[in-house]
């Protein structure tokens, strides 16, 4: 049984994602968004916990209520293109919610590649999207490359600086192999994003390794309150000499693309992370390439290439190569065989709040022992 080598601890809890859906949407309902728009929310944030990005699933759920509640971020209301030539468009998100802008600029890029080869959106006024590779797997659904990025609030620190102006601007991209494999590489400019630092403090770590944060002054720490009480994260490579500038050199690429190209806020200016005070107006930028394009049988020559790094001989048996996306697929294949996500209890207490605040049932959840305990009695 897989999940045997990732959790045996009596704290974990199994949730199906029909119960987790229905929660988000019961708390997305409370505070009158859109029921079309919670749908898309739900689908991103069950697809990042299915997926194991549980940085980007419903920890954060909170955050797009507090945003749409205070009124920072619209309920209702439709993205809309400003300028448009050929291939490319520019939209103004309507400060709706990430996924509703996303979802709609990367449509429109995949009806342009279809027309011209590529389709390469950027928009303005949008909000947190969630995980990069949700828009990347609709293109890739269409049998294109997607691509897709956004900036995000400053909590970066550029090598050599004591102070945050980037964000953790994460990249995707997704291409198509044969018979549903892919190359799926979604991942923050930084060592880790910001999130996976708040679900190991959450699950309880007091440790967290070299080159993911500094404290408040861009010391790098080891400790994850330091992190996230004030002090913020290394860019990929962690400092100096061990590469970092390349992360602060994707930071900026990222933010180029979004913020720069988008006319959104961008970099230190962009409003500090979890505040409602003014609108996020991050910028984003959606990428579709038609692979057939260029030289016929892209899907069957990736896929030899996917096959040749699967297939190298490993430093360790028990570790075998991994490409992009090969832990993503483990994770969702467990989640199969359990019929629901796992948790750590602490990880989602606080939704209890959430759902006393919003006077809505907390989600029903199994205790993985007892999951496990049926699965043995039924082998
Ligand atoms: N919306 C935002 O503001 C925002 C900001 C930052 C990150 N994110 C999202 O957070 C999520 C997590 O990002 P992350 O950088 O912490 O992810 P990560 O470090 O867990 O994984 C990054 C990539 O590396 C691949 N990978 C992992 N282990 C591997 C191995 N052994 N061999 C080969 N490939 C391997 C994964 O498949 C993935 O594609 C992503 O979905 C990202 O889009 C969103």
């Amino acid at each position: 049984m897989r999940v045997k080598k990732t959790f045996n601890e009596s704290e974990e809890i199994v949730v199906s994602k029909k119960e987790i859906r229905g929660f988000i949407l019961g708390c997305m309902e409370k505070i009158d968004c859109d029921a079309e728009h919670a749908q898309q929310l739900a689908d991103i944030l069950v697809t990042s916990d299915y997926r194991g990005h549980y940085s980007h699933g419903i920890q954060r759920l909170h955050v797009y209520v507090n945003d749409i509640a205070s009124g920072a971020c619209a309920g209702t209301g439709t993205p809309k293109v400003v300028k448009e030539k050929g291939a490319t468009a520019w939209v103004d998100g309507a400060n709706l919610l990430g996924p509703v802008v996303g979802n709609f600029c990367m449509k429109l890029a995949v009806k342009k590649a279809r027309e011209f080869g590529i389709g390469w959106v950027v928009a303005r006024k949008s909000n947190h999207f969630g995980i990069t590779g949700w828009y990347a797997m609709h293109a890739m659904s269409q049998g294109m490359v997607g691509m897709a990025f956004t900036n995000t609030s400053p909590c970066v620190f550029p090598t050599r600086s004591s102070q945050k102006s980037l964000g953790s601007n994460p990249i995707c991209m997704a291409a198509p192999a044969t018979n549903g494999d892919n190359f799926f590489l979604d991942m923050a400019s930084t060592t880790v994003a910001y999130g996976k630092i708040e679900v190991a403090e959450k699950r309880g770590a007091t440790m967290i390794p070299s080159g993911w944060g500094a404290d408040a002054g861009g010391v790098e720490t080891h400790d994850p309150k330091v992190v996230l009480g004030g002090g913020g994260l290394q860019p990929l490579g962690g400092q100096e000499a061990t590469g970092g500038y390349k992360g602060t050199g994707l930071c900026m690429m990222v933010e180029i693309l979004c913020g720069i190209m988008a006319g959104s806020a961008f970099g230190k200016n962009i409003r500090q992370w979890q505040t409602t005070d003014q609108m996020a107006d991050l910028g984003q930028c959606f990428v579709a390439i038609d692979p057939e394009c260029f030289a016929p049988g892209f899907a069957g020559r990736l896929q030899t290439f996917l096959d040749d790094t699967r297939d190298l001989s490993p430093l360790d048996e028990e570790e075998p190569v991994l490409v992009a996306g090969d832990p993503e697929r483990g994770h969702m294949a467990m989640c199969d065989e359990l019929e629901g996500i796992v948790y750590k209890k602490s990880q989602v207490v606080h939704l209890v709040k959430l759902a006393n605040d919003l006077d809505i049932p907390m989600f029903r959840a199994k205790r993985l022992n007892d999951v496990l305990a049926c699965e043995s009695d039924s082998d």
